[in-house]
């Protein structure tokens, strides 16, 4: 055995039950609060059964997102004490600079303060009016902006994407026929870029294969068309690419990533999701791309040395990037995640297979098949289970789509609730008692009832809409909760 385990070894070494092993002390700790159930109605109730608009002061586990709530390494911390203070020149910067350089393989980086800040600017850089962009799927910020400036998506993946139980490995694979028919339908000279987003966040952090990618980048060569990668949840896609493929089971996590990033002409990410709390960045070798998008960094973000980010984040960021090669760091989330996965699938909760990255999938309309489509499935069970446990998922289905011009909703293709495991933060205790939970709302599911809109947002409806439940059914899942815990916590 090598001196350090590799992450397969990790989950076989400890009992030979695959329990996840956390490789990693915990030295700095947040109190939590479990609070009985009246309060979580109360709080529920004002939140307009949206978890969005929870306080954390009212959540217990907080499993809404990984985004911007990963904990933070002892080296990051430290690195944020040596920050360079400076508007223009910044050593912090310099330092974050020829970081990605080094990790991406790309010369000419742009920073910006999160994810969707690297949107705004491409999508305002390279699509004009009645554009189509291929994808293996979208993500909410990504669409919202891409449609904002006269674009149209085509989610081109493969059928086995939808499917909540699967056992392919890389269900956030490109179609690669139906690459060709857009492009064949819509012609290159209408077609800006193809998206590739690496753990396809939205269909429950499903991965792509390095052999996918390959073929991409061969249909995009054959018609000179540029791919620009999402790469927010680029480190665990490329440890699912190690883990999965089998040509890769023996590269390391920089490697990977160097290959990945080859086959890409122009990268983004969020920081929040990648490295740190703040941050993004755009990074590319193409002269031309990167003169379009530079002049908007100081005018939407802030000067090209600091792009709206606190010098203190543009530390923790570097160091957050380098610890994102280690094995060991970057398997804790994915390894927890399958050991949800696999123990729900085995108590009979439906969950997307296999666990992906960032978060655990439950499928509302597999665990609610009473409430239509049309009532939020997925919004109500976010709420439900908020109410019997405390823990704030997120709801990803119907809420998180869009009204049609037709006022009909647009019905997302999957409705569930994520369980986020925001890297090293959560034990594998509160990992039992969410699976504890889940199991108890899953017995009592009948009681469950959906969900009407009471205020409705134009845009991005789900971040601060607020909803009202068709009948009281949270009362009396209250009733029962407590009848059967003889408690209200
Ligand atoms: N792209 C992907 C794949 C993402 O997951 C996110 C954010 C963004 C872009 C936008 O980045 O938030 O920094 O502006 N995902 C978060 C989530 C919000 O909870 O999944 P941002």
């Amino acid at each position: 055995m090598s001196e350090e385990l590799s992450p397969r070894e990790h989950v076989a070494f400890y009992t030979g039950q695959q329990l996840p092993l956390e490789l990693h002390k915990v030295r700095v700790v947040q109190k939590l609060y479990l609070k009985p159930i009246e309060d979580r109605y109360r709080a529920i109730q004002e939140a307009g059964y949206n978890s969005f608009l929870l306080s954390t002061k009212d959540t217990f586990l907080d499993m809404l997102t990984d985004s911007g709530c990963n904990a933070m390494s002892d080296r990051q911390t430290a690195a944020m004490m040596l920050a360079d203070d400076a508007y223009a020149g910044s050593q912090s910067y310099l330092r974050l600079e020829s970081r990605v350089q080094e990790m991406f393989g790309k010369s000419l980086v742009l920073p910006v303060h999160q994810g969707r800040a690297a949107e705004n600017i491409i999508s305002q850089a390279f699509i004009s009016e009645g554009d189509h962009i291929p994808m293996n799927y979208h993500f909410t910020t990504t669409k919202a902006h891409i449609e904002l400036n006269g674009g149209e998506l085509h989610e081109i993946y493969t059928d086995e994407a939808m499917k909540i139980k699967s056992d392919h490995p890389f269900k956030g694979n490109i179609d690669l026929k139906k690459l060709k028919e857009v492009i064949k339908t819509y012609g290159t000279e209408k077609i800006p870029f193809i998206r590739l987003e690496a753990s396809t966040n939205l269909i429950g952090g499903q991965p792509f294969s390095m052999e996918n990618m390959k073929e991409v980048r061969k249909i995009a060569d054959e018609h000179g068309l540029i791919i620009v990668l999402d790469a927010s949840l680029i480190g665990e896609n490329a440890y699912f690419i190690k883990q999965r493929e089998a040509a890769y089971h023996n590269a390391s996590i920089q490697s990977i990533l160097l290959e990945m990033s080859e086959l890409s002409d122009l990268i983004y990410f969020s920081a929040r999701k990648l490295s740190s709390s703040r941050g993004g960045i755009i990074c590319t070798s193409n002269e031309s791309l990167y003169d379009q998008m530079r002049d908007m960094v100081p005018l939407f973000e802030g000067f090209l040395t600091y792009g709206g980010i606190s010098v203190r984040e543009i530390e923790a960021m570097a160091v957050g990037l380098e610890e994102t090669l280690d094995d060991q760091m970057i398997c804790q989330s994915p390894s927890f995640i399958d050991y949800f996965v696999r123990k729900a699938e085995s108590l009979g909760i439906p969950v997307v297979t296999p666990g992906g990255g960032l978060g655990a999938h439950v499928d509302a309309k597999g665990f609610l098949p009473h409430i239509p489509q049309e009532e939020y499935p997925a919004g109500a069970l976010v709420s439900a289970f908020f109410l019997v446990s405390g823990v704030r998922g997120m709801e990803r289905g119907t809420i998180s789509s869009v009204r049609l011009p037709s006022g009909k909703d647009l019905l997302a293709d999957m409705e569930l609730m994520r369980l986020a495991f925001p890297r090293r933060v959560f034990t594998l205790s509160q990992v039992e008692y969410t699976i504890d939970r889940l199991k108890w709302l899953l017995d009592n599911r009948d009681l469950v009832g959906g969900l009407q809109w009471d205020h409705e947002p134009k845009v991005l409806r789900f971040f601060l809409g607020k909803l009202k439940p068709i009948g009281d059914w949270p009362v009396k899942l209250m009733e029962k909760f407590r009848e059967d815990m003889g408690t209200s916590l």
